[in-house]
């Protein structure tokens, strides 16, 4: 284990080992809380990455559906740049030995997901685009003689000395490490782990905004997460995905009745997820119930072209081709977090952060389907050319303090923010949230998820209208005037004034 400051990564998802690999040959260093490859949502998924590359297709018509479904809220410029970056994405990976799935003629297979105006959806083993890139990703990484890695380190602090950002703490077992960094990296995921149903790992507790908001980083537009319209509704913690690419090969949502529910939707079971996780919410909140019907379609096919999902309905007893399959909507990705420029750069000096623990403007209020792990890819480039760019990396001066940031997770939070950040909002359950977590911040029992959480439901109660997946019973309209981001700090936690609109 070296203690030579080097550009250092937290987080050993794509996101995560993609900077590592763009970054080498320069040194780098990347801490992971399991064995490498062992543990993250890249591992689970099922959709693929998003790129314009059939014939049929251009990166501007990406970048238009893209912003189609982010409710006004995407930035262009970064959508145009990312969405042209696809093609290159895609490339990287085969390059790097990714078996992308192809057809009879060695092209692309391509598949349809919703908010997509056609087929561009790259997969690799059918549904295991994920599993299949981390496999690939993790050979290459421990190929790489410039990469350290560090298995079973736990980032628990951004450490600071006089002139900026010095390192990370971290806690391996029970002892506490300090790895020097002029150059930091969060990639360390989503925030599923923090709700009471979420198709992430549970460990996905927003680390990454926990630990750049106590070392005074800006955060962004938090209130927007995404529910997945079909979780496989088995009732326990995390729910298994169904791919909304299944509904691309022709399943559809029906009820107990057979009612097919959805039909209205613009684009029908393919309108954007927001919408079709609301319809789903409606529905159930009327006292139905919503299955997914893969009977049809894709049928007798879904076990050929969905294997893993194939192989989790069995465990659960159930069969596509046979049964109704039932689902609910449920937390899935966080279109917010630490704000960052278009080379991955937060508001604090020396900290990047890459995939979705970053929001870079791509996904606006409401993420397209299959644009995460594009997003991932293209921007890992992007963070390694700016860090390179920003060296030289000068060891640590005098002894810093220890940095802050994770402390003990909160088991409280999940029914908390459950109850009051989901697909539907209203001021009565954001407010008595806000006062539960405020409760919690203000003594010992929530610690700094409770700071996070505090700044999380205050932007949700902010933002008094709905748009993209920011839906407010009590507030359905979506207002031109709130067409703007809101950025959050630490120095507005526990704070009563609005935080700052840009
Ligand atoms: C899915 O396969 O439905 C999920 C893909 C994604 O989240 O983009």
């Amino acid at each position: 284990m070296s203690r030579e400051p080097k550009p250092t990564i937290v987080g050993g998802g794509i996101a995560g080992l993609t900077t590592a690999l763009c970054l080498a040959p320069l040194p780098v260093r990347l801490l992971v809380r399991t064995p490498l490859g062992a543990e993250g949502s890249s591992l689970w998924a099922q959709g693929g990455i998003a790129a314009a590359v059939g014939p049929d297709d251009a990166p501007t018509r990406h970048a238009e559906d893209t912003i189609a479904v982010g409710g006004g809220l995407c930035d262009p410029a970064v959508v145009h740049r990312i969405t042209a970056e696809a093609p290159w994405a895609v490339e990287q990976l085969a390059a790097w030995g990714v078996p992308f799935d192809r057809d009879a003629g060695g092209r692309l297979a391509l598949g349809l997901e919703g908010g997509h105006g056609r087929r561009r959806i790259v997969h690799a083993r059918g549904d295991a685009t994920g599993q299949t890139i981390m496999e690939t990703l993790v050979s290459r990484v421990l190929a790489e003689p410039a990469i350290e890695w560090i298995e079973g380190a736990e980032a628990i602090g951004l450490v600071e000395d006089e002139i900026g950002l010095c390192g990370v703490d971290c806690r391996i077992g029970e002892k506490r490490v300090r790895f020097p960094a002029r150059a930091i990296v969060l990639a360390t995921g989503g925030v599923g782990g923090l709700f009471e149903q979420t198709t992430n790992p549970v460990t996905a507790r927003g680390q990454g905004l926990v630990l750049a908001l106590a070392a005074g980083a800006e955060l962004v537009d938090l209130e927007f997460i995404q529910y997945h319209p079909t979780a496989l509704a088995i009732g326990r913690q995390p729910l298994p995905l169904i791919s909304e690419a299944v509904r691309g090969e022709g399943a559809c949502l029906v009820d107990e009745r057979g009612e097919r529910f959805a039909a209205g939707l613009p684009g029908a079971e393919l309108a954007s997820r927001d919408r079709v996780a609301h319809a789903i919410w409606q529905h159930r909140e009327a006292g139905h119930q919503v299955f997914l019907d893969a009977r049809r379609r894709p049928g007798q096919f879904f076990a050929e072209r969905f294997p893993k999902i194939h192989a989790i309905c069995r465990s659960y007893g159930l069969d596509p081709a046979v049964d109704l399959l039932p689902v609910t909507p449920a937390v899935h990705y966080h279109m917010g977090g630490i704000a960052v420029d278009g080379d991955g750069r937060s508001s604090l000096p020396g900290l990047w952060a890459v995939g979705e623990v970053a929001s870079t403007g791509l996904h606006g209020a409401n993420r397209l389907a299959s644009n995460s792990l594009l997003e991932a890819v293209v921007c890992a480039r992007a963070a390694a050319g700016s860090i390179r760019a920003s060296g030289p990396f000068l060891p640590p001066r005098g002894k810093a303090p220890p940095g802050t940031g994770c402390e003990p997770h909160w088991g409280g939070l999940p029914a908390i923010l459950s109850r009051c950040l989901g697909v539907v909002r209203d001021r009565e359950s954001l407010e008595r949230g806000l006062d539960q977590v405020g409760v919690a911040a203000g003594g010992s029992a929530g610690g700094a998820e409770a700071h996070l959480a505090w700044l999380w439901i205050r932007a949700a109660l902010w933002r008094e209208e709905s748009r993209g997946a920011h839906y407010r019973s009590d507030r359905p309209e979506t207002q031109a005037s709130w067409a703007r981001h809101l950025r959050q700090d630490r120095s507005q936690a526990f704070l009563p004034a609005a935080p700052t609109p840009v």
